[in-house]
C-alpha cells in the first residue's frame, strides 16, 4: 500500500531517498516524507501531495546527508495531511518510523504510553504509536527496543526505524508487509518493492515475517524473531528499470496494455511440450491420483483478479469436470465454506499481497486444504505461503488499473484447466490440441486487436461515453464476467458509474435505467448463444441505447445491429475472454483521458490493497 525506502552509505541520501520514493508512487501517493541523519539530529520533512512536492519542501542543505528513511502514504487511518504523513517521531524525536500495513492494538498502545510515559501524540494515524513504542523500549540499542515493541503489535508492518542516538544504523522489521534488502558497496538499502532499489543495485534478500535487519553502510545483519543471525540467499533480480517505466507511453496502463501480447507470450513460455503439444505444468507439483482425487476447487481472489477467477471456475469445470466456488476474498473467511483436505484452493493476486487474499489463503491452510498462487510478482508474501506456485511473468504491472496481470491470470488459468482435464482424461486430445493452438496463436491475435485502427475505433466511441455518467456493460456465458471486468476498469479510472449485467437479466429490471444515447458496451463472443445476445442487444437498441458491440469478425449479424463495433479475430469461445476483454480496457482507458483523469492513480485507490 505505502511505499517504503531506507538509505545508509557515503552518497547523499536525501536524492536516493527521493528517486527510489518516486518509484514507488504507484504504491499510495497522497503525502510523503523523509527523515535525515544531521549530526546527531533526525530531520523530518513530509507534505501532503505528491513525491515532488516534497522534493521541493526538501531544504538544501539536508540533502547532503548520508542516511535516512522516506515514505510515500495511502492514508488509512486520518486524512491525507502533513501531519499524518511518515516518517513519524517519538516525543523527543530521537526515534523516527516509517510503516506500511495496520496496528490493530494502536489504540491500547496509545492510551497506555499516554497514561504511563505522558507521551502525547501529534497525529490520527495508528503508525505513530511505533515510534513512541520504541522510544519506551530504547535502552541504548534500537535492535534491541524494535524488537521489544514488536513483540507487543498486533496487526501488519513494514518497519524502518532509525535513533538519533545511532546515526548511520537502520533497522527493519516484517510481518505480513513486504519489506526488501538492497546490497550495495560501503551503503545498503531497504525498500517496500524492488523498482526503488533497482537504480542502485539488483542484490537483493526478501525479508520473510518475524524477521528483523539491520542496515550500516558496511553491512547487513539479519535477524529471526529468536535473535539467530541468519544467512539468507541473495536474489539477483534480471529485469530492467526501464521494464517497470512507462516506455515513450503517456501512461503506464496504456504501455501495460500494449505489453500484453509479449506477456501473454511470457506467461505460456515452457508450459507446453514442444513434441506432444501437451501442457506440462510441473509448478503444480500434483500427482495423478491426487488430480483424479479431487472434487473440488475454490478459487479466491479480489477485483479483478477474482474475475479472472470467474471465468476459470467455467474453464476448469468445463474441460476438467471439476466443481469450482469463486469467493471473493473479503467474504471467503466469512462463510463458513465446507473446506476439505482433499480439495484445492487457488488463490489468484497480481502483487500477491492482498490481505484479504492472504487471508484467504491461510484459512484454506488451516482446513488442510493445498493452496496454489496464481501471481505475478516473485518473493511475494503469497507466493511464499502458497504449497505451489505459478507465476504469470507478466513483468512489473504499474498502473493501478489492472491489465496485463489479468490477460496472463486467465491464459493461465486455462492451462491449468487444460492440464487437469488431459490428466483426467475430462478432455479429449484433439480438443485439447485445439486448445492449445488457440493458445500459442493469442499473442499475435491481441497485437491485431491492438491495431491503430481498432484504437480509433474506441477513440471515436468514447467521445460519447466520456459525456455520460452511467454506463451497462452486457453479456452472455463467458462474455459476463468480461463484462463485470470492463465496468469495473471503467468505473475505477473515468469515474463514469457502470454496471455489468447478464444480458439476459436486463429486461428484469436493469432496462429501466436504458434511454436515448445511453452508453452500452455489449460483448458478443460467444457463438453458440450469439443468437440470444443479439436479441438483448436489439431490446437495448429498441430504448435508443448507444451499443458498442465486441464481436468476432465472422459474426456478420452483428454489425447492421449496433451504432459501432469492434471486431475480433476468430477464437473459440472458450478463450475469447483473453481477446474481448481488451477494448473494454481500451474504452476505460480513453474515456479517462478524455475525462482528464488520473490514469494511473485513480483516486481513493492504491496498487497493492494489503489491508482487510
Ligand atoms: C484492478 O484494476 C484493481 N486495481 C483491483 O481490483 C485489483 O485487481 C485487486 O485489488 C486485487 O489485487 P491483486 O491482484 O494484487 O491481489
Amino acid at each position: 500500500m505505502c511505499g517504503i525506502v531506507g538509505y545508509t552509505g557515503n552518497r547523499k541520501a536525501g536524492p536516493v531517498l527521493i528517486e527510489g520514493l518516486k518509484k514507488l508512487e504507484y504504491r499510495g501517493y497522497d503525502s510523503a516524507g523523509v527523515a535525515l541523519h544531521d549530526n546527531g539530529r533526525l530531520i523530518v520533512t513530509k507534505a501532503a501531495g505528491s513525491v515532488a512536492e516534497l522534493e521541493k519542501s526538501l531544504n538544501e542543505h539536508h540533502k547532503e546527508v548520508t542516511a535516512g528513511i522516506g515514505h510515500t502514504r495511502w492514508a488509512t487511518h486520518g486524512p491525507p495531511t502533513d501531519l499524518n504523513a511518515h516518517p513519524h517521531s517519538s516525543a523527543s524525536g530521537e526515534i523516527v518510523v516509517v510503516h506500511n500495513g495496520i496496528i490493530e492494538n494502536y489504540r491500547t498502545l496509545r492510551k497506555r504510553l499516554t497514561e504511563e510515559a505522558g507521551f502525547k501524540f501529534k497525529s490520527e494515524t495508528d503508525s505513530e504509536v511505533l515510534a513512541h513504542l520504541i522510544e519506551y523500549c530504547y535502552e541504548g540499542d534500537l535492535l534491541a527496543a524494535v524488537r521489544r515493541a514488536m513483540s507487543e503489535i498486533e496487526g501488519s508492518y513494514a518497519l524502518v526505524a532509525a535513533s538519533s542516538r545511532e546515526p548511520d544504523r537502520l533497522v527493519c522489521a516484517r510481518k505480513d508487509s513486504p519489506l526488501i534488502i538492497g546490497y550495495g558497496e560501503g551503503e545498503n538499502y531497504v525498500a517496500s518493492d524492488i523498482p526503488a532499489l533497482l537504480a542502485h543495485t539488483r542484490r537483493t534478500c526478501v525479508m520473510d515475517d518475524g524477521e528483523f535487519a539491520v542496515l550500516t553502510p558496511e553491512k547487513i545483519e539479519i535477524y529471526n524473531k529468536d535473535g539467530q543471525m541468519l544467512d539468507k540467499d541473495i536474489l539477483e533480480i534480471t529485469w530492467n528499470l526501464e521494464a517497470a517505466e512507462k516506455g515513450g507511453y503517456d501512461h503506464f496502463m496504456l504501455k501495460e496494455i500494449m505489453e500484453q501480447p509479449a506477456a501473454v507470450r511470457e506467461t505460456l513460455r515452457q508450459r507446453i511440450k514442444r513434441d506432444s503439444g501437451l501442457v506440462e505444468l510441473g509448478e503444480l507439483d500434483l500427482t495423478t491420483e491426487q488430480i483424479l482425487k479431487l472434487d473440488q476447487i475454490y478459487i479466491i481472489a479480489c477485483g479483478t483478479a477474482y474475475h479472472a477467477g470467474l471465468i476459470g471456475k467455467m474453464a476448469i469445470e468445463k474441460l476438467a469436470g471439476i466443481p469450482v466456488e469463486v469467493d471473493v476474498a473479503s467474504e471467503f473467511r466469512y462463510r463458513d465454506p465446507l473446506l476439505e483436505p482433499n480439495q484445492l484452493a487457488i488463490v489468484i493476486s497480481q502483487s500477491g499481497e492482498t490481505a484479504d487474499t492472504l487471508a484467504g489463503l491461510r484459512m484454506a491452510h488451516t482446513k488442510g486444504l493445498k493452496v496454489l498462487a496464481i501471481t505475478n510478482v516473485v518473493g511475494s508474501t503469497v507466493s511464499r505461503e502458497a504449497d505451489r506456485v505459478m507465476y504469470t511473468w507478466a513483468g512489473p504491472e504499474i498502473a493501478v488499473a489492472s491489465t496485463k496481470a489479468y490477460v496472463t491470470q486467465l491464459v493461465a488459468l486455462y492451462l491449468v484447466a487444460i492440464y487437469l482435464g488431459q490428466t483426467r482424461g475430462t478432455l479429449e486430445p484433439e480438443k485439447a490440441g485445439a486448445l492449445v493452438d488457440g493458445l500459442l496463436a493469442l499473442p499475435e491475435q491481441l497485437t491485431q486487436v491492438l491495431s491503430e485502427d481498432n484504437i480509433a475505433t474506441i477513440r471515436a466511441y468514447c467521445e460519447h461515453l466520456s459525456r455520460w455518467d452511467n454506463a451497462f456493460f452486457i453479456g452472455r456465458n463467458l462474455d459476463y464476467p468480461v463484462a463485470m471486468e470492463g465496468a469495473l476498469k471503467l468505473k475505477e479510472i473515468s469515474y463514469i458509474h457502470a454496471e455489468a449485467c447478464a444480458a439476459g437479466e436486463l429486461k428484469h429490471g436493469p432496462l429501466a435505467l436504458v434511454e436515448e444515447g445511453m452508453p452500452v458496451i455489449a460483448l458478443a463472443t460467444q457463438e453458440a448463444i450469439l443468437d440470444k445476445t443479439l436479441s438483448n442487444i436489439q431490446v437495448v437498441n429498441a430504448r435508443g441505447g448507444a451499443v458498442f458491440a465486441v464481436t468476432r469478425e465472422d459474426f456478420e449479424d452483428v454489425s447492421w445491429q449496433v451504432e459501432s463495433i469492434f471486431s475480433l479475430p476468430v477464437v473459440c469461445d472458450t478463450l475469447a475472454p483473453v481477446l474481448g476483454v481488451v477494448p473494454t480496457q481500451l474504452i476505460a482507458y480513453y474515456a479517462a483521458v478524455a475525462r482528464g483523469c488520473s490514469v494511473d492513480k485513480p483516486r481513493n485507490l492504491a496498487k497493492s490493497v494489503t489491508v482487510e
